[in-house]
């Protein structure tokens, strides 16, 4: 599991996205995908995965699909603060000074914007579980998002600079970022769009990824990419498209990096053959509908 944080922010938590059918997603999202419905409040569906955090992805109800936000953690009240201050003296978008929650999960959080205008949100003292071993084929966190910048230089350089996340490794397209031990919690890649390239659930092993991947096909849904090793962060993934068409990923064994000594691997030591886009060779090429997905515009402008 992940340990040592680099920043005040030590955990990505969950995700809010529209849902244009709710009912639709929700049924996806749990029947499906594994996740257990915890709240509702207006409309909104908040969901948990089997790990500690309270919830892992929240829908919101909506016309049109999109990001609404990204949720973070600090391990205490005391490092939201400090945050909150650093946000403020790097003259960053700060929506609101950090305050008691009254949403699901409770707490105490605060809001602010990226230099693309993506909404985050970081959090302390969550109402969250005990940290039981998860023993079945549900996800159990929420594993990292990636992304899209017209601007990812900007964008990464805010992620370093700003909130002190750590350059794990960069290829030619995509920058991967980590808050905590695990190799990335946050990837940009640099595209013509800015907005959601997608998001990903951290499976116990590629045992589990296995069965979960199972689970969706004979659902219906088609593997849209995988399964595949990754080169960047070593992990197993297996991707599909939600009812609203977001890329969402099912993965394991993430690689962890505790080393403070660490270099990052350079957009040359990560050169493959085009037709050859995982390390096993073993997977197809990311199918049309994936690569579009991952091209889309899931952003909603603020
Ligand atoms: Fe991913």
């Amino acid at each position: 599991m992940t340990s040592r944080s680099s920043s005040n922010i030590d955990r990505l938590r969950a995700l809010t996205v529209v849902a244009t059918d709710i009912d639709r997603s929700l049924d996806f999202y749990t029947n499906t995908w594994g996740l257990t419905r915890v709240a509702d409040r207006r409309g909104s569906i908040w969901l948990r995965a089997k790990g500690i955090d309270h919830h892992v992805l929240v829908l919101e109800p909506g016309q049109q699909a999109g990001l609404v936000s990204i949720t973070w953690g600090t391990s205490t009240l005391e490092a939201l603060h400090h945050l909150y201050e650093q946000l403020v003296a790097a003259s960053v978008k700060v929506e609101e000074p950090p305050r008691q929650l009254g949403s699901p999960g409770g707490g105490w959080g605060f809001s602010f914007v990226d230099p693309d205008g993506n909404l985050h949100k970081v959090v302390a003292q969550r109402e969250d579980y005990a940290n039981e071993e998860p023993s079945d084929t549900r996800p159990i966190q929420l594993s990292h998002v990636v992304l899209n910048s017209k601007n990812a230089d900007q964008l990464v350089r805010f992620f370093t600079d700003v909130l002190d996340f750590k350059i794990s490794d960069q290829t030619k397209k995509m920058t991967f970022l980590r808050c905590n031990s695990d190799h990335h919690s946050i990837a940009v890649a640099q595209e013509d769009v800015s907005g959601l390239n997608h998001f990903a659930f951290e499976m116990k092993s590629w045992n589990e990824l296995m069965f979960g991947a199972g689970r969706l096909k004979l659902a219906g849904h088609k593997i849209q990419w995988g399964i595949g090793r990754h080169g960047p962060g070593d992990n197993v993934f297996a991707y599909f498209l939600d009812p609203d068409g977001y890329a969402t990923e099912y993965t394991a064994e993430l690689q962890r990096i505790t080393d403070p000594n660490h270099v990052p691997g350079r957009p040359e030591q990560w050169i493959r053959p085009p037709e050859r886009l995982d390390q096993w060779a073993f997977s197809d090429l990311p199918s049309a509908a994936m690569k579009n997905a991952m091209h889309s515009q899931f952003i909603r402008q603020l």
